[in-house]
């Protein structure tokens, strides 16, 4: 199983922070905001892992990781990531690193109270398709959000502004190698991005899309607002 942390971005809505450093350099209380995606995937067991990132400031995370030895690993793998086309987009420059093994997602933004073990540990039993992770809030709008039925997601629509449940879809997200075929489908959105949400719908669609819950709080952490509560 292979790892692959999404940062990439101008983070934008944290200007005139990162008009000085990428967005996932800030500090979220102790630490790097980067750390806590990584940390999760070396909890989950993973020790191959890659960083997708960009903009001015993507030296700055060499200067940071190194070669990941601070979280025990041997190396860790770089990509770079021009503009800021969306997830999927970053996603896709992972696809020689993964090379047919399967990989956990996960943004470079969420920060999780609990440890994504137990849902990856699933995922490894699964014998195909993607999971995701699911958590109520109560602000679904600003995510993507999931609509259940009868114990299955039967789709996902990306920032409604008339949210069918408040299930939203959390920044972490599990794929098998069918995942190549379907970002390389895919048109850009109303945002001009190329969509994770429209990944997600497609594994849908095939059904094969499993889902977990997250247990304790979540947040990502690319507005003010989030930031904050984040630290
Ligand atoms: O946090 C969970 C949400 O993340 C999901 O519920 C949404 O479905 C998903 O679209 C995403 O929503 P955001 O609009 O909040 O994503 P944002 O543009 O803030 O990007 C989140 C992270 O993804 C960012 O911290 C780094 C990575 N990213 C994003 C873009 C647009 C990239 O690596 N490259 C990109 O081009």
């Amino acid at each position: 199983m292979k790892g692959v942390v999404l940062a990439g971005g101008l983070g934008t809505r944290l200007y005139p922070l990162t008009k000085i450093t990428n967005k996932h350099l800030l500090p979220i209380y102790d630490q790097p905001m980067i750390y806590y995606p990584i940390r999760q995937l070396v909890d989950a067991g993973i020790r191959e892992i890659m960083l997708v990132t960009g903009g001015s400031f993507a030296g700055h995370f060499l200067n940071l990781l190194e070669n990941g030895g601070g979280f025990g690993l041997r190396r860790l793998h770089y990509a770079f990531q021009r503009g800021e086309g969306g997830i999927a987009d970053a996603l896709k420059l992972a696809e020689d690193f993964v090379d047919n093994d399967r990989c956990v997602v996960i943004l470079g933004d969420n920060i999780f109270e609990h440890s994504i073990a137990p849902a990856v540990e699933k995922f490894r039993q699964q014998t195909e398709g993607a999971r995701i992770l699911l958590k109520e809030v109560p602000d679904p709008q600003r995510f993507g959000v999931a609509e259940l039925h009868e114990g299955r997601v039967v789709s996902i629509e990306e920032k409604p502004a008339h949210p069918q449940s408040n299930y939203v879809v959390t920044g972490v997200y599990m794929y098998d190698a069918y995942v190549w075929e379907v970002v390389k489908t895919l048109k850009p959105s109303r945002r001009n991005e190329l969509e994770i949400t429209d990944v997600n719908n497609a594994y849908i669609a095939r059904g094969t899309l499993c889902y977990d819950i997250v247990e304790g709080w979540w947040t990502d952490a690319g507005t003010f607002e989030s930031l904050l509560r984040a630290n």
